[in-house]
């Protein structure tokens, strides 16, 4: 008989079978369970010698973990996370802890943590980021749910997390769905930075750079301000030669990009907040627009604009490219704070940003190393409005805008989509205009139906309703 298991793991598809064998080498005894047995023998008998426990029944594997028990399910998320709770609830005592590792929505991460709390039960939900081989390496973990389950599960999430300067990647995010909420925006970020890459790659390629010089652009990307996993996986994907035609792998993609929903969900928390997300907007819907091939095909020979073919130093346009994607990504991820913000305050979550930032800096999707400029601008000034407006993200904006400008305007004159860029750049230019044409939109809804303005010579608060020319 073994000892009673440190944690028992449910759902054994890929990244459930890796966050077990990181769990297993660090010493931790893990007990597991699938839907399928067979899954659940072949998994154990290839793994021999490891501190593993393989059980067909549901109960068995219950009474096999030490208490309080902590299960953590990796099975897909929505009906399947509920499904499993359902069996588990009548096998659990109180105080049990049970952890929802996929990437569930926040609200349903909310629902089962009242349902569980009300059966005296703890629930977490606990967003776990760097894909398969980051589970079996050290992913970046965020864990929300009830302050007393941290204290359970510190132990094992920070031996399993990723670490930097010897920091693990895990901290306690806040209460109910506040760590898969977390992970929600993580996953919006990550959508926006990989839309940025694409639409430098866009550019580089109308520049008529090769797909091997491409690969190297952003091999020395990595090298500098924009070093980042998404970065360095973008130079290894670009350089990567189909071995039947010894093409580039990426000339013989179909330009059709797939999505699992987190970050439409991101554009639908921001617009119940009203929290402006323009760079993640723009990158979701190039995903959906990239989708619809065959109306683009038929548009393309209808539809008319320039034949993409930018002349001029390449060295330059390089440069220029870099610059513009440093801006946008910084004004993502400031969008992308704010609407943390937004949303900790509505929820009484207290979130620490800095804190969340440097969990990112490893392990996850979008781990890069400016994560740590933002930790330190969160912890310089805590009630920082705005990341773009911190010195540092300040300074690289001031001296990146122009080149930004001419990229996005090079990009139109010469028909290449870059809605990321532009919507970025918008953004940036919206912020950092003191008197936008608001004044007329007031002036419009005055006039259409009485909805009264302010004036720039009263003070504000009084509303003003003006008697218009009628129009017939
Ligand atoms: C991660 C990833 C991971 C997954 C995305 C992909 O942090 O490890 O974000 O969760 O790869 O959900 O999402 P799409 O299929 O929507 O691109």
């Amino acid at each position: 008989m073994n000892r009673p298991s440190d944690i028992g793991l449910v759902g054994l598809a890929v990244m459930g079978q890796n966050l077990v064998l990181n769990m297993a080498s660090r010493g931790f005894q893990v007990s597991v369970f699938n839907r399928t047995p067979e899954v659940t023998d072949a998994f154990v008998a290839a793994h021999p010698g490891q501190h593993l426990a393989g059980f067909h029944a549901l109960d068995d594997f219950v009474r096999s973990l030490a208490r309080p028990r902590k299960v953590m399910l990796m099975v897909k998320a929505g009906a399947a996370v509920d499904a499993v709770i359902g069996q588990l609830v009548p096998l659990l005592e109180a105080g049990d802890i049970v952890i929802d590792g996929g990437n569930s929505l926040y609200t349903d991460t909310e629902r089962r943590d009242a349902q569980l709390a009300a059966l005296g039960l703890r629930f977490v939900g606990a967003g776990v980021s760097g894909g398969e081989e980051g589970a079996r390496k050290g992913p970046a973990i965020m864990p929300g749910g009830p302050d007393s389950t941290w204290d359970e599960l510190r132990p094992i999430f920070e031996a399993i997390a990723a670490r930097v300067d010897g920091a693990p990647c895990v901290r306690h995010i806040g209460p109910g769905g506040a760590g898969h909420y977390v992970k929600m925006i993580h996953n919006g970020i990550e959508y926006g930075d990989m839309q940025l890459i694409c639409e430098a790659y866009s550019l580089l390629k109308a520049a008529g750079l090769s797909t091997d010089e491409m690969a190297a652009v952003f091999d020395r990307w990595n090298e500098g301000e924009l070093q980042s996993y998404l970065i360095q996986i973008t130079g290894r994907a670009l350089a990567q030669k189909d071995p039947q035609t010894g093409l580039p792998v990426v000339d013989l993609i179909l330009d059709k990009a797939g999505q699992k929903g987190t970050g439409q969900w991101t554009l639908v928390n921001a617009a119940e907040q009203a929290v402006v997300v323009s760079t993640i907007n723009a990158a979701v819907e190039a995903r959906v627009l990239s989708s619809q091939k065959a109306l683009r095909v038929a548009a393309s020979t209808q539809l008319q604009g320039p034949l993409p073919a930018i002349g001029g130093d390449r060295a330059a346009l390089v440069a220029q490219v870099h610059d513009a994607l440093y801006a946008s990504k910084i004004v993502s991820y400031a969008q992308g704070l704010t609407l943390m913000r937004s949303m900790s305050d509505r929820q009484g979550w207290a979130l620490d940003l800095g804190g969340i930032a440097s969990i990112w800096r490893g392990g996850c999707i979008i781990r890069a190393r400016f994560l740590n400029r933002i930790t330190e601008a969160c912890s310089a000034d805590p009630g920082l409005q705005n990341l773009m407006l911190a010195p540092f993200f300040r300074e690289v904006l001031n001296r990146s805008q122009a080149s930004w400008r001419a990229v996005v305007a090079l990009a139109v004159t010469q028909g290449v989509p870059v809605p990321a860029f532009s919507a970025s750049l918008a953004y940036y230019d919206s912020l950092r205009t003191a008197r936008l044409p608001a004044n007329l939109l007031q002036a419009q809804r005055d006039f259409f139906g009485a909805h009264t303005y302010e004036r720039i010579d009263r003070p504000a608060g009084e509303w003003f309703h003006t008697v218009w020319p009628e129009v017939i």
